[in-house]
């Protein structure tokens, strides 16, 4: 429907038109979508060319928050693309002054007043920071990860940021890789439920509530296997591992309905992701159905020229454009080569109609044209920002992210009266690494240290010392992006905490990366626990054997000399605002740990890329000859396999039962199996169920994971878990380059981690 408007001063009107024209509340979805479509139809009728390439256009932040004065040529040039109506979005503005300002200008100073939609990295929290994503995959509780993002959103909301770019769903089998930290780890399965239990978080039911903002899943496709997991680097990936593995967290959130989506850094068969017509018209827009848009990354369209897949500037902008990248995060060329494209008929007005569609669309559905400051409340922001119930969330999920690696003797949990405990290490009474470093939103140096954390605990002696620093010459607070400079040399803490540890009767180390060691352009060859942290350890160990190694990181470490001395170990990776109350909690038994992970940890290096479901090879054995597919200096399991994770209490499984060995395309199998807390503490226990497909048109996994359940069992409590087995759980994409599930034998494991043993077999039938 075509509505005449003369163009008149206050353009707000004609939105205010076209808005009223369609206003009418309905519960029926598909009429309400039905009523959107009408609304950018009409509102893209009216629109130059100009205006539509405006919204295509993404802009980092320029604005001087002391006025509205340029900071340089640059941003004088955005500012006035923003007043000109040539500007569709903004990133990395933060606060309801700074983006009121921003939309105020959208709104009421360009010819059409379309608001901006505002995008943020809000990774694992806003200002109140909760677990980094890797720690958050380790607790399996779907709920309390959706809780976390739904938090997040309620910051990131009442400080105007309407849109996330979370979260990151590319699956990674690579502990170098930087942002392993920002995903849920290596599986596929567990993968697509977490990107799920985000994106609800992030969106909730109602995309158009004040408290709710539109989620990314990122990045659009295999950026998690960069070869030898250097950040940006060449993907070489097959298209069994493409569809099997790494595009079901892609399509789960496609299936739920997330509103955009981001493309990769990484080529893929040559081809640059965001220049991929492939990935994202014919898979993402075409099979997939996906009717949201999609972002470029930072820059990504201008990359196609040193990747040597665009000549120039016009061609990389011809490229993205025709391959389906909807909107330009700054690399400034939809803005200034897209118009003259379209002129010398280079690039069809249809693609530029689609894309704009699709944006206006989510700023539809987000409110924005009912009100363009819905999101901007400055009492709300205040009331909102750091409120004491998101810190008791973010210790909840904290709490339930760390993995119990080992505890020999028992020695966890610490008594907690007459004891002398000394606490080494510099991470333990650091406040700004356990944030991480994905946070651009909070305030450095806020996180709980362990040391206060440990300090609530008064009836024990408590002498803390640093003993080594991680990061020489720190400085004061660690920017972003800022370099890391190791201490590999500076032994000058050691004797004070040999001291320490020599009277103590538990020494607690904490130990591990620097916040921003992990995370996006920050790879690692190595993996070892960085500095002389580790000959740390070995000294103290040398003088008090009771060590509880308390480990920070982005990412699986390499850990073989601890995991064979120092008796009782936690992987703490970094928890957030509130990581000194968790870990104390934890250490003390206030809270027994469920954590189990999401990542394999390698005994060294060389193993990577190592992954619990991987092929079997035509020559898994046998072992006694030198002929099969092995290491001749190291084994071929990992230290810690995917899905590992120990508690304070111990849980025996027993009495697998099913209730048919055949399988039909329409019905289930019924299987259950006992587990029972035989142990002193209550506790959780993530109860796992694998498959195994023997035989295939393509090769399959040694095992999968197929299910799992989170319970909670008093002490000498048993209870019978129960799964239920059908077809659709047994596809996957098969030589007919289809998904499927093949007839023929099927054996399934149930137990505590990957290398679950009790185990039973049966057969699908046609
Ligand atoms: C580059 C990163 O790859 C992407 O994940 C992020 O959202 C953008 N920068 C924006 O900060």
């Amino acid at each position: 429907m075509i509505i005449e408007f003369n163009i008149i001063k206050k353009h707000t009107i004609i939105l205010l038109i076209i808005i009223s024209f369609f206003a009418c509340n309905s519960d029926n979805s598909s009429f309400s979508n039905d009523i959107i479509d009408k609304k950018v139809d009409s509102l893209l009728n009216i629109m130059t060319l100009d205006e539509k390439i405006g919204q295509m256009n993404q802009y980092n932040g320029f604005w001087d928050i002391t006025g509205p004065s340029p900071k340089n040529g640059q941003a004088k040039n955005k500012y006035q693309n923003l007043k000109n109506g040539l500007v569709g979005s903004m990133l990395n503005v933060r606060g309801v002054d700074e983006i009121t300002a921003l939309q105020k200008i959208a709104v009421e100073e360009t010819r059409l007043g379309i608001p901006l939609i505002i995008g943020n990295d809000v990774i694992h929290g806003y200002k109140t920071i909760s677990p980094i994503p890797l720690a958050e995959a380790a607790s399996w509780d779907l709920k309390e990860i959706e809780n976390s993002a739904k938090i997040a959103a309620i910051e990131a909301s009442a400080a105007g940021t309407n849109w996330t770019f979370a979260p990151m769903v590319d699956i990674s089998r690579d502990a170098r890789w930087g942002r392993v930290m920002e995903g849920a780890g290596e599986d596929p399965f567990l993968g697509s439920l977490i990107a799920v239990a985000r994106i609800k978080g992030f969106q909730g039911e109602d995309l158009s509530k004040h408290n709710t903002i539109a989620a990314t899943a990122k990045h659009l496709a295999a950026y998690g296997f960069s070869e030898s997991g250097k950040d940006y680097n060449t993907v070489d990936i097959s298209k069994n591992t493409l569809y099997n593995i790494v595009f079901p967290p892609f399509i789960a959130s496609i299936n739920q309905g997330v509103k955009s989506v981001m493309n990769s850094f990484n080529e893929l068969d040559g081809i640059p992701a965001t220049g991929n017509f492939f990935l994202q018209r014919t898979l993402l827009k075409g099979e997939w159905n996906f009717d949201g848009f999609v972002v470029s990354d930072w820059g990504s369209i201008r990359e196609m020229i040193p990747h040597g897949y665009a000549r120039d500037a016009d061609h990389a902008t011809e490229i993205a454009i025709e391959a389906g990248s909807d909107m330009d995060m700054e690399s400034n060329l939809y803005v200034n080569k897209l118009k003259k494209l379209v002129e010398l008929g280079k690039v069809d007005i249809s693609l530029i109609n689609d894309a704009v569609s699709r944006i206006l669309r989510v700023k539809f559905e987000l409110g924005l044209f009912d009100d363009p400051y819905r999101y901007l409340n400055s009492k709300r922001e205040k009331e909102l920002i750091n409120h004491p119930n998101h810190h008791k969330a973010v210790l909840e999920m904290a709490k339930k992210s760390i993995v119990l690696l080992k505890n020999e003797n028992q020695l966890l949990p610490l008594k907690k009266t007459n004891q002398s405990i000394a606490l080494i290490g510099a991470l333990a009474n650091d406040n700004n690494s356990p944030l991480g470093n994905w946070r651009p939103s909070s305030d450095n140096n806020t996180a709980v240290t362990v040391l206060d954390g440990m300090k609530k605990y008064p009836n024990n002696k408590l002498i803390y010392k640093k003993g080594a620093d991680v990061i020489l010459n720190k400085g004061g607070v660690v920017k972003f992006a800022e370099k890391i400079m190791i201490n590999e040399n500076d032994k000058s803490g050691f004797n004070a905490a040999r001291i320490a540890a020599r009277t103590a009767d538990v020494v607690v180390m904490v130990l591990g990366e620097d916040g921003f060691q992990s995370g996006e352009g920050r790879s690692r060859a190595q993996i070892d626990i960085p500095g002389v942290q580790q000959e740390l350890l070995e000294e103290i160990f040398k003088i008090n054997k009771n060590i509880v190694l308390v480990l920070m990181n982005g990412r699986p470490l390499n850990i073989n000399w601890a995991d064979k001395n120092i008796p009782a170990i936690v992987e703490a990776w970094q928890l957030g605002s509130q990581t000194g109350n968790a870990i104390a909690q934890v250490l003390y038994g206030d809270y027994n740990p469920s954590g189990k992970l999401p990542m394999s940890f390698p005994r060294s290096v060389g193993q990577i890329p190592i992954y619990y479901n991987h092929k079997n090879t035509g020559r898994p054995g046998p072992k006694n000859i030198v002929f099969w597919s092995h290491y001749n200096d190291e084994l071929n399991s990992p230290l810690y396999p995917f899905g590992y994770g120990l508690s304070y209490t111990t849980f025996n499984y027993s009495n697998l039962k099913m209730d048919s060995k055949v399988l039909n395309f329409k019905s289930s199998i019924n299987i259950s199996v006992d587990i029972q807390n035989t142990g002193n503490f209550k506790g959780k226990e993530v109860v796992q169920l694998y498959i195994k497909d023997r035989f295939a048109s393509v090769t399959r996994p040694i095992k999968e994971l197929k299910g799992f359940d989170l319970v909670e069992l008093d002490i000498g409590e048993t209870k019978t878990i129960k799964f239920q087995i059908n077809e659709s759980l047994l596809r996957f994409y098969s030589k007919n380059e289809v998904w499927e599930s093949e007839p023929g034998f099927f054996d399934f494991y149930i137990g505590t981690d990957s290398n679950a043993t009790l185990k039973n077999s049966f057969e699908l039938i046609k």
